[in-house]
Parts: C-alpha cells; structure tokens; sequence
C-alpha cells in the first residue's frame, strides 16, 4: 500500500456509458469507497452493487465482459485512462497513483458498442477465419504420425500462441477502422452480421491475424495451408495496409513480436506474388 492510498477513502470512476449498439453515449462518475489491492473488474462489481452514480441518483448497472480473471480470455479488455488494457489485471491502487487520483473506462474504440464497456470483437474472429489460423485435419482416421517439429520452430511458434485475440493492438491501430453496420428494423442477428461482415470484407485484417498467419505458417503441418493464407494476406485489408507505425507491438499485453510477423508476413507474401507470376 502507498502512502497516498492510505489517507485515500473513496475515489470516482468516469464511465462512458453507452445504452445499446448505436445509441448516444454519455458519462457517468461513481464514488468508491477505497479498499486496498482492488482491481478494475472488483470495482465495476461494486458499482454494479451500488447501481447509484457519483450524485446519488440511482441507475442501471455498468454492463462489461470477464471469463478468466488472469489475463488469458481477453473479454475485459477496454481503455483505461486512455490505455488499452485488460481490467482485471488492472490495479486501481497503480491507476490511482499514475492519474492523480482518478479512473476513466471507456469501451474499445474500434469494435461496434453492445452496451457500456462491452464491444462486439466478431471482426477479429472472422479476420482469424479468413487467414485460416488452423492446422487442417483432413478426418479423424489414424494416419500415423505428422511431420516433426525442430525446437528452433517450436521456439520461434510458442510466443505468437500466447494471442488471446484481446484487440488491444487493432485498437492502437492507426489503419484499423471502426466498421459499424446499424441494425434494421425487424432485421434477424444472422442477416445484420452477414452485412456487417460484408461491410468489414475489404478493411485491414489487423496486427493479431496477420501474426496467427505466420504462427500457423510456420508448423509443418499447418503450412499445407499457407499459399491460401498468403493470398489472404495479398488481398484487401491485407499486409499492404500497415503504415509500421508499431503501435501494436507497444500495446500488445502479452508482448508479441507483432512487428516480426508483420516483417515475415510481407517477405512471405513477395515471393509467393512472385512465384505465382512464374507458375503462370
Ligand atoms: S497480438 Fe497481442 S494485442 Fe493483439 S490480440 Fe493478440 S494478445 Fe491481444
Ligand atoms: S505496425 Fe501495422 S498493424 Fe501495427 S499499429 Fe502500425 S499499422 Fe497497425
Ligand atoms: S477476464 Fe480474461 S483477460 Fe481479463
């Protein structure tokens, strides 16, 4: 504990709250009354216990995401005075000393808002899926053993497996877009995903994909698919959208040598242009 936290015995949260996708956001402070060794997550309970703001006046609960609680999932992840960050391994008594006494969350900025502090991350997912961030299996009969796979590989693979698809680096993104499709009236959730999707279809893929292209790449037997993530990579939104501005590797909670990747993605995808100019 701190010296400044010790005489310290509430403190407000800024919250930018938003009602459902589309709607306006607003503002909202509350007080906490201070514990020590909170983290973000413990807070935003508290407030969901309260339901009353900063004023007194009584409100609906905060909405936010969670599952594992140790920096794995990546579902809490959202911007915490002003940075992109995961919440429950965010320390309030930390954030307290660094911002002067107060805390500010905000939602993602680059994924369309469900409800407060929670963001619909599917963009991600479905950039996974074009890049086939795989190892194929062709059936389930027993076929012997694959390919070996070398130590240096292994070495190599094992940190850009540590992705835990959080968003952070599209987040910090310069060339990553926010791409919001509003839903229509009486229109199904599979109808306005399939126009969000094709809305999304030539926007960049972002950092996280372009680093699970070259981690499955890289295994022997994953490479079976590599010319199809090459072409994917090629494409719109592909590896010729990153302006190197490295944002990503600086945010990137499990410091993935994003920038690496991006480097072998574009080596990768010259030579297989070229090689595909000479297979004409
Ligand atoms: S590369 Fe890092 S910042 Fe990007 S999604 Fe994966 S874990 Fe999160
Ligand atoms: S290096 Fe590329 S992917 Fe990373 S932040 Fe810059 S533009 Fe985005
Ligand atoms: S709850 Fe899983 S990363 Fe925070």
């Amino acid at each position: 504990m701190t010296a400044s936290s010790t005489k310290r015995e509430s403190f407000d949260v800024r919250i930018l709250r938003q009602a459902a996708p589309g709607e306006p956001s607003r503002w909202e402070t509350f007080r906490i009354p201070y514990e020590p060794n909170l983290n973000v997550i413990s807070v935003l309970q508290k407030i969901a216990a309260m339901a009353r703001n900063a004023e007194g006046k009584e409100t609906t609960p905060v909405a936010w995401d969670c599952n594992c609680l140790e920096e794995v999932c990546g579902a809490c992840t959202m911007v915490i005075n002003g940075r992109v960050r995961q919440s429950c391994s965010a320390l309030v008594d930390r954030l307290l000393e660094e911002h002067e006494g107060e805390i500010e969350l905000q939602p993602m900025t680059k994924f369309p808002v469900v409800r407060d502090l929670v963001v619909d991350r599917s963009r991600m997912f479905r950039a996974l899926e074009k890049v086939k961030a795989w190892v194929p299996v062709d059936d389930y009969y027993d076929r012997g053993a694959g390919p070996r796979e070398s130590q240096e590989s292994q070495e190599e693979r094992y940190p850009l497996s540590e992705c835990m698809t959080c968003g952070c680096c599209v987040d910090a993104c310069p060339q990553y877009s926010k791409v919001e499709v509003e839903r229509r009236p009486n229109e199904s959730i599979e109808e306005h995903q399939a126009r969000q999707a094709e809305a999304e279809k030539s926007e960049f893929l972002g950092a996280a994909p372009i680093s699970q292209a070259m981690l499955f790449n890289r295994h022997a037997t994953g490479a079976m698919l590599a010319d199809d993530r090459l072409n994917a990579l090629s494409g719109p939104g592909g590896i010729q959208v990153c302006g190197n501005a490295q944002n990503c590797v600086a945010v990137c909670p499990k410091e993935i040598p994003l920038t690496t990747s991006i480097a072998r993605a574009g080596r990768q995808t010259t030579v297989h242009a070229i090689k595909k100019i000479f297979d004409r």
